[in-house]
């Protein structure tokens, strides 16, 4: 780099002050090449060399300083939700992995429920990928559309986990009509150039076919000498499916004493009506197991590890503020620790007083527009009953004659009638005779308008 004319050195020395005072680094020169060309003018062509001294000291100090920051920003977000969670994100639940491992290796079944994002499915993926010596299986169905697609779709992944694949694709095909009959069974290549088995079979709706892919786990079982833990997440789905599967579904699994089964749904009222009604079909059929949120000390360690190790660290006021609202709700903890993740990377003050204000006010705002429209299609006394539920203090009683005074209640009948339909709009819950608002933001919410 050839050493500037004076003229233009002044100019750039103009331009580089600037990009310094403003934080300016879009100007055409670049801050360092400008430090270099200005270098070349050695130190006596400023007035004093420790001018010059200064301000090259200034530049780097500052320069790394925006570097520093900058890098900061890049650094990854550690909380995450939306998905299913495992390994350096997954919170606890140390007592519940325990539970299901012993049930899964005494072949023992069991049903969960728990509201939506409470952690189920992340749960039993844990559990499976930490259980060693028990073949394990993980059917959502969600998405699915009908019974031959139920059928279709289980008859693959029982392929895939229950059979060897290490062997000749003729050998494999033999095998599989043993076991599939004729529905049939067709092994073709994908794109990936694995193999991939499906049914051809169309429209499968047979209770005898349908019976013949639900019993492949008891037949193959002897072979295997290892138990068989299949999970069903969002069970509740399984009468939209078809009515007559779980009848099918009992009379065979019954007869399968070395798998357990698993059944997570986030319906509470569905899911007790198929485990504890005398007249369903699994009325009894497994042993009832609970989720709860994560307690206040676990997330306060996982928390506070994850800021640290990214560089960071959360105020413990700001940090208890947030678990009191989020009550412990896996996703919502999540989500709440990501915002005040994002809002301490971008360089905010905790002590401000403000702050506390700021990141909830952030999520309710984004939220906000949702949450009226939802209000709306509530009837008055629904809107009364959700509101005074948002505000009920921990000893307060909704039914009790002060509370029903002071907020206006009508009559207890009525009451049950909007508590009844605030559960079915899956709004409200009721855990140990109380009732609680499902989403802390929506609660956060209620108590603002
Ligand atoms: N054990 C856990 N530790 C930390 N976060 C969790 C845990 N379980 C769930 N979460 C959070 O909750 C979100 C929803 O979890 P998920 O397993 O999908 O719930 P569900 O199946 O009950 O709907 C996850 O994306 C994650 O943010
Ligand atoms: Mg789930």
């Amino acid at each position: 780099m050839d050493k500037p004319e004076p003229e233009t050195r002044n100019t750039q020395l103009e331009t580089l002050k600037s990009s310094w005072d403003h934080k300016n680094t879009s100007s055409n020169l670049k801050p360092r090449t400008l430090a270099l060309s200005l270098s070349k003018g050695r130190a006596s062509n400023f007035k004093s060399p420790l001018t010059f001294l200064n301000l090259c000291r200034n530049f780097t100090t500052r320069n790394f300083a925006t570097h520093e920051n900058q890098m900061k920003k890049h650094i990854k977000n550690p909380f995450e939700f939306g998905k299913i969670v495992g390994g350096g994100q997954f919170c606890n639940r140390t007592h519940e992995l325990n539970e299901i491992r012993s049930y899964m290796l005494d072949s023992y079944s069991f049903w969960l429920y728990s509201p939506r994002r409470y952690g189920k499915s992340s749960l039993i993926h844990k559990a499976f990928a930490e259980t060693k010596g028990v073949i394990t299986i993980y059917f959502d169905l969600y998405n699915v559309r009908s019974l031959d697609d139920f059928c279709k779709k289980y008859a693959a992944l029982l392929a895939k986990h229950l059979f060897s694949w290490d062997q000749e694709v003729r050998d494999l095909l033999k095998t599989f009509t043993r076991y599939f009959k004729d529905l049939y069974p067709k092994v073709s290549f994908g794109t990936d150039g694995l193999p991939m088995f499906s049914l051809e079979k169309s429209n499968i709706t047979h209770q005898l076919d349908v019976e013949t892919i639900l019993n492949i786990p008891k037949q193959i079982n002897s072979g295997l000498n290892a138990p068989i833990c299949i999970a069903f997440d969002e069970f509740q789905e399984i009468k939209r499916i078809d009515p007559f599967l779980i009848h099918w579904m009992r009379s065979a699994f019954q007869q399968h004493p070395s798998v357990s089964y698993v059944f997570l749904g986030s319906e509470q009222s569905l899911m007790e009506d198929i485990f504890t009604s005398s007249n369903s079909p699994f009325y009894e059929f497994a042993t009832k197991m609970s989720l709860g949120p994560i307690s206040h000390t676990d997330w306060l360690d996982f928390i506070s590890e994850n800021f640290k190790s990214s560089g960071f660290t959360i105020h413990t006021d700001i940090l208890d503020h947030m678990l009191q609202i989020s009550e412990g709700h896996p996703h919502f903890t999540q989500f709440f620790a990501s915002v005040i993740f994002d809002l301490v990377r971008g360089g905010l003050n905790q002590s401000d007083p403000e702050f506390k204000e700021l990141w909830l006010n952030k999520i309710i705002q984004s939220q906000s527009i949702i949450f009226q429209t939802l209000y709306d299609q509530l009837t008055n006394i629904q809107r009364l009953i959700l509101t005074n539920i948002a505000v009920l203090g921990e000893e307060e009683e909704l039914f009790s004659i002060k509370n029903k005074e002071r907020y206006k209640l009508p009559a207890n009948s009525s009451i049950v009638a909007a508590i009844n339909s605030l559960i079915k709009q899956s709004l409200i819950l009721k855990k140990n005779h109380r009732y609680h608002i499902l989403n802390p933001v929506f609660k956060a919410w209620l108590k603002t308008i």
